[in-house]
């Protein structure tokens, strides 16, 4: 199934731009792609996916956004044994200290990416196209 959810939080647009990069490497693949906010998905939606990217940026101190995003991944990581997953998100100051704790927490899954894709801030060209490649392997996975 080409089918893949993008499921992300985003304050200030960053990571934003990086889900809609990789809903555009979906389409580019052939594949079929949904962008969805944290009050959209659970676990009973995976089985409409091939695949879920999961995006959230580094806030408070190096943890996932905590009123809305947190919640909605808490209430699913106990179901996460094999399935198809990647992360993403952006960071500011920090060192990507969320997104290898993040990753931790995702150890029963299947993980696209071992280490998650992350951008400083705004991405780039060169992490858009990063994007837009995950996005095309997730749809062809
Ligand atoms: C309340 C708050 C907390 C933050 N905490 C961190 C942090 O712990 N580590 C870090 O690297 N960046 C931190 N940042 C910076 C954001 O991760 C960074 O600006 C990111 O690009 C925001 O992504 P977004 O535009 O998708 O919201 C924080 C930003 C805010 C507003």
């Amino acid at each position: 199934m080409n089918k893949v959810a993008i499921v992300y939080w985003s304050g200030t647009g960053n990571t934003e731009k990086m889900a809609q990069c990789i809903a555009e490497g979906v389409k580019e693949a052939g594949g079929e792609a949904e962008l969805l906010g944290p009050g959209d998905f659970s676990t009973a939606r995976f089985k409409e996916y091939g695949a879920v990217a999961f995006g959230c940026p580094a806030m408070g101190s190096e943890v996932l956004e905590e009123s809305e995003f947190d919640p909605m991944f808490t209430a699913l990581e106990g179901d996460l044994t094999g399935k198809r997953i990647a992360l993403f998100g952006s960071y500011g100051w920090g060192d990507g200290q969320w997104m290898r704790d993040w990753c931790k927490r995702c150890d029963s899954a299947n993980l696209y990416e071992e280490e998650g894709l992350v951008a400083n801030e705004m991405p780039d060209d060169a992490s858009q196209e990063a994007c837009r490649e995950l996005g095309r392997g997730l749809a062809k996975w």
